[in-house]
C-alpha cells in the first residue's frame, strides 16, 4: 500500500495558503492511489522541541524515533510550508534536525563522508511553499531565497529526487519527477 507523509507547517490554519496547497495535492494523490496511507504531521499543532543534550548524546525521544518512522515509511511526502525570513519557520527546521540522524536517513562512509540512506528507495518530496513575495528565477529576487536551496539539498541529501516550488504552476512545469504527485499539480 502507497504511502504518503503530509506534512503541514503553518500556524494560519484556515487562512493558510501552504495548507491549501497541500491539501489539494493530497487530495489528488489520494485519488491516483485509492486505498493509499496518509499520514498527517502537522508541525502547528504538535510542536517539537529543539535538539537537547539527551538527543546528542543517542538518547533519541520517542518523538524523535516516530517522525523518522514516519519518513522512512513514506514513498512520497509533501510539505506544505510557509517562507519565514526568506528561510524555513523555525518549526520546519526543528523537524529537518529530529529526521536528519546518522544510522537511519544518513551514514557516515569509511571515507568520513555524510551519504542519505534513503536514495534507493525512490522516494519523492514535493514541497510547496507560500511566500509574500515571488522569488522564481527573473522575479530579481531569487538570490535572497534560503529556503528553496535548503529544502532541495536536505532533502536531496536524505532521499532524492525533489521538487521545490513557491508557485505550483512553474512547479508543474520545471519539475522533472514522474511521479503521481507531478501531475496532482496540474490540478491545484
Ligand atoms: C514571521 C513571518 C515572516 C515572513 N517572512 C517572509 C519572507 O521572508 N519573505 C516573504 O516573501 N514572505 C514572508 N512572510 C509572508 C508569508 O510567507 C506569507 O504570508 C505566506 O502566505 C505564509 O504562509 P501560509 O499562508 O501558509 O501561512 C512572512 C510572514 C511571517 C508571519
Amino acid at each position: 500500500m502507497p504511502t504518503l507523509l503530509h506534512i503541514n507547517v503553518s500556524p494560519r490554519g484556515n487562512y493558510s495558503i501552504s495548507r491549501q496547497l497541500g491539501a489539494a495535492a493530497v487530495q489528488a494523490w489520494q485519488k491516483s492511489n485509492p486505498g493509499g496511507r496518509v499520514i498527517e504531521r502537522d508541525l502547528a499543532k504538535s510542536p517539537l522541541t529543539f535538539i537537547d543534550l539527551d538527543w546528542i548524546a543517542g538518547a533519541f525521544s520517542a518523538l524523535s524515533d516516530q517522525l523518522v518512522s514516519e519518513v522512512v515509511e513514506a514513498d512520497e511526502i509533501v510539505l506544505a510550508t510557509p517562507m519565514y525570513n526568506f528561510a524555513v519557520p523555525a518549526a520546519l527546521k526543528a523537524w529537518v534536525d529530529h529526521v536528519v540522524r546518522a544510522g537511519k536517513t544518513f551514514h557516515y562512509t569509511t571515507a568520513g563522508k555524510p551519504e542519505g540512506l534513503l536514495a534507493g528507495k525512490d522516494k519523492k518530496v514535493l514541497a510547496i511553499i507560500a511566500s509574500g513575495a515571488n522569488y522564481a528565477e527573473g522575479s530579481g529576487l531569487t538570490a535572497l531565497d534560503y529556503e528553496v536551496p535548503y529544502l532541495r539539498f536536505i532533502f536531496g541529501f536524505m532521499a532524492s529526487p525533489t521538487c521545490v516550488s513557491s508557485r505550483p504552476a512553474e512547479l508543474a512545469m520545471s519539475c522533472k519527477v514522474e511521479s503521481p504527485l507531478r501531475s496532482s499539480l496540474h490540478l491545484i
